[in-house]
């Protein structure tokens, strides 16, 4: 039974979670990542999660538009303030959030579900070969000109978006395992998986391995769309910094930005 999300709720949910400082439930916004960028410039604490039931102006990275029915999805957007870094503890790239946070959503799934998740470089989780959601960093700066990093996370939950308007292939939790889900429950799982994994990228360790193991792009041909070019060849791994090695008729290029896909068989090179 999934059951409604109210202020009250999220706060008793994530209320003994580490990292977690202030929750804030929006019934309806433009975009939690906007809502929240506005906050962080103005001095929000590291650890501000906003959940909205429904997003007016939801967007996706290439300046997509994020779409999901009101209170069928988990719509989220959590702050970090990037720690000054240490010879041991350098600086994440906005990549490294994008990990965590996918990683977490993996983790989530195996543990309440019992269903694998597999992540598409850079942003995408998948079920099935079908989009489950996506995640959306942002870097940006405060008034002091401190950095900070929003990550956006969307999950389709209990709709089934197979036969939505989308230009790819979609699914939800619900669909995967055949019953509701409970978004609260799921939520709490997602968020504690951050904490955690937060907590060991501030201690220095890298996510990178971790993830690239979990890209179900690795080992693939895939097509690269960037601006004015396209790109195919084999998806070789990432590198330290989580850019996509590609490997062409010309030699090896490293992709940081663009859109990936599987190339189908029998497509044109
Ligand atoms: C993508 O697949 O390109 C990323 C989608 C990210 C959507 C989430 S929903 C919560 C947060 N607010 C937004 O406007 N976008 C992210």
């Amino acid at each position: 039974m999934d059951g409604e999300l109210s202020q009250e709720i999220l706060t008793k949910r994530l209320a003994d979670v580490p990292f977690v400082s202030r929750v804030l439930y929006l019934r309806s916004t433009t975009s939690t990542n906007d809502v929240l960028k506005r906050l962080a410039a103005d001095g929000a604490p590291e650890g501000t999660l906003i959940l909205a039931d429904e997003q007016t102006a939801g967007r996706g990275r290439l300046n997509r538009r994020w779409v999901a029915p009101a209170g069928t999805s988990l719509l989220f957007s959590v702050l970090f303030r990037p720690p000054e870094p240490t010879p041991n503890a350098p600086h994440p790239s906005p990549l490294q959030y994008t990990m965590i946070c996918s990683l977490a959503v993996r983790d989530a799934a195996a543990r309440l579900l019992g269903i694998p998740i597999g992540l598409k470089w850079p942003n995408d989780l998948v079920h099935g070969g079908r989009k489950l959601g996506g995640i959306l960093t942002e870097i940006s700066t405060d008034a002091e000109g401190a950095p900070f990093v929003v990550v956006g996370i969307g999950l389709n939950v209990n709709w089934d978006p197979s036969a939505a308007e989308f230009d790819y292939p979609a699914t939800s939790l619900a669909n995967a395992v055949g019953h509701p889900v409970e978004r609260g429950a799921f939520l709490r799982a997602v968020v504690e998986g951050i904490a955690r994994r937060y907590a060991e990228l501030r201690a220095g360790v890298s996510p990178v391995r971790e993830w690239e193991a979990a890209l179900d792009t690795i080992g693939q041909d895939v097509v690269v769309e960037l601006p004015g070019e396209r790109i195919t060849g084999v998806a070789l791994g990432v590198d330290a910094d989580g850019a996509l090695l590609v490997r062409t008729g010309e030699g090896t290029r490293r992709i940081v930005a663009g859109d990936v896909r599987l190339r189908s068989p029998g497509a044109a090179p």
